[in-house]
């Protein structure tokens, strides 16, 4: 085994094409190609996803060995996301990672899409604290298809505390923004158009979720009613109100994942939390949760924003996690769209 190996991380699982080389917790090389076909359909169309994979994925390889400055030979495993996600984007990335390595006879090593989004912490100054958290923590991962509250012991050691009953916060935002006429991801649009609205406006209910879970699919019907209802009378309701109203569904939302977070610590006693995926970017959840923690002297964890959503070093480091302790897979291992219990 080498001591500072040289690993690729290759991410398909859904609309980006995402490589990255890292040489031990460095990044060498991070490309993502994003698919901007699925905005003519308000969402991911699975078959396109994964055409656009095998169109994209060799262009991301090349560019990433190239600003990495390394030769293929000089790589020490392939990593790649085995799952959940979609399952043709996933077997484009599965196949073409089992011919990389079996071309330069390296291992191959498979890493879970969620597991990645958290131990992207691990990367050298990936977060905007530029260190590593200790372990235990609590991370809240919030992305387009997850929302999960998990206690991480350490890198192979994960249990799942709490998670969506329905959709993925990141999911209902993107709903949410078409129905108010933004192109498809339009989680970053609302958090855009937030920072001019009035978060106090509209005040909408919280769902009561047992324990640690969430619900979300509750919310996305009761503001498309609300929006619906008002705009009988008002035509121009949703243009009017724009930036209340998506500064009014963040607060909600931030809210929500608050006090779950809230509950989470107070059932564990560990204090320090850790936030990842695409929905950790959110400019009012990173605020927000910066002051609660503040107040509470709980240690907080954020990832950059480029960290945040999918990216291949998150693949890279998982794999090194694995690489350092001999977990290789066999070539004939295939992806599962289903998330699966850690
Ligand atoms: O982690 P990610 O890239 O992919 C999945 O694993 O799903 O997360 C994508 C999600 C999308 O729902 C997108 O709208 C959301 O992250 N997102 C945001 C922001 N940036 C990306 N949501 C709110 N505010 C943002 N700034
Ligand atoms: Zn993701």
């Amino acid at each position: 085994m080498k001591k500072n190996p040289i690993i690729i991380g290759i991410e398909s699982s859904c609309d980006e094409t995402a490589v990255s080389i890292i040489k031990c917790n460095n990044i060498l090389s991070n490309v993502i190609i994003h698919q901007n076909i699925h905005k003519n359909y308000g969402g991911v169309v699975p078959e396109l996803a994964a055409k656009m994979h095998e169109k994209n994925l060799s262009i991301a390889v090349e560019k990433s060995f190239l600003l990495a400055n390394i030769k293929k030979t000089q790589l020490d495993a392939v990593s790649f996301t085995i799952g959940p996600g979609l399952i043709a984007s996933l077997l484009v990335g599965c196949s073409f990672s089992k011919s990389l390595a079996l071309g330069l006879n390296i291992p191959i090593i498979t890493v879970d899409h969620i597991k990645a989004h958290i131990l992207v912490h691990f990367i050298k100054n990936a977060n905007i604290n530029n260190c590593e958290p200790q372990f235990p923590f609590l991370a809240l991962v919030i992305s387009g298809g997850h929302t999960q509250i998990i206690q991480v012991n350490d890198y192979f050691n994960m249990k799942i505390l709490g998670s969506t009953l329905d959709n993925a916060v990141g999911e209902v935002l993107d709903k949410i923004a078409i129905k108010f006429g933004f192109n498809y991801p339009g989680g970053s649009t609302i958090d855009m158009f937030s920072k001019y609205g009035n978060s106090q406006k509209f005040k909408f209910p919280i769902p009561s979720v047992k324990d640690l879970n969430f619900s979300f699919s509750g919310i996305k019907s009761y503001i498309n009613k609300f929006v619906d209802c008002r705009s009988i009378n008002n035509p121009l309701f949703i243009k009017k109100n724009i930036f209340d109203l998506c500064a009014s569904i963040q607060k909600l939302i931030t809210n929500i994942l608050l006090n779950k977070m809230n509950m989470a610590v107070m059932k564990t006693n560990i204090c320090r939390i850790v936030l990842a995926g695409g929905v950790s970017a959110n400019n009012m959840i990173r605020n927000e949760f910066i002051s609660f923690c503040k107040k509470n002297k709980w240690e907080l964890f954020i990832p950059k924003k480029k960290l945040s959503t999918d990216n291949g070093a998150m693949i890279a480091i998982n794999g090194l996690f694995k690489y350092r302790e001999k977990i290789f897979d066999s070539i004939n291992v295939s992806p599962y769209s289903k998330f699966r219990k850690f």
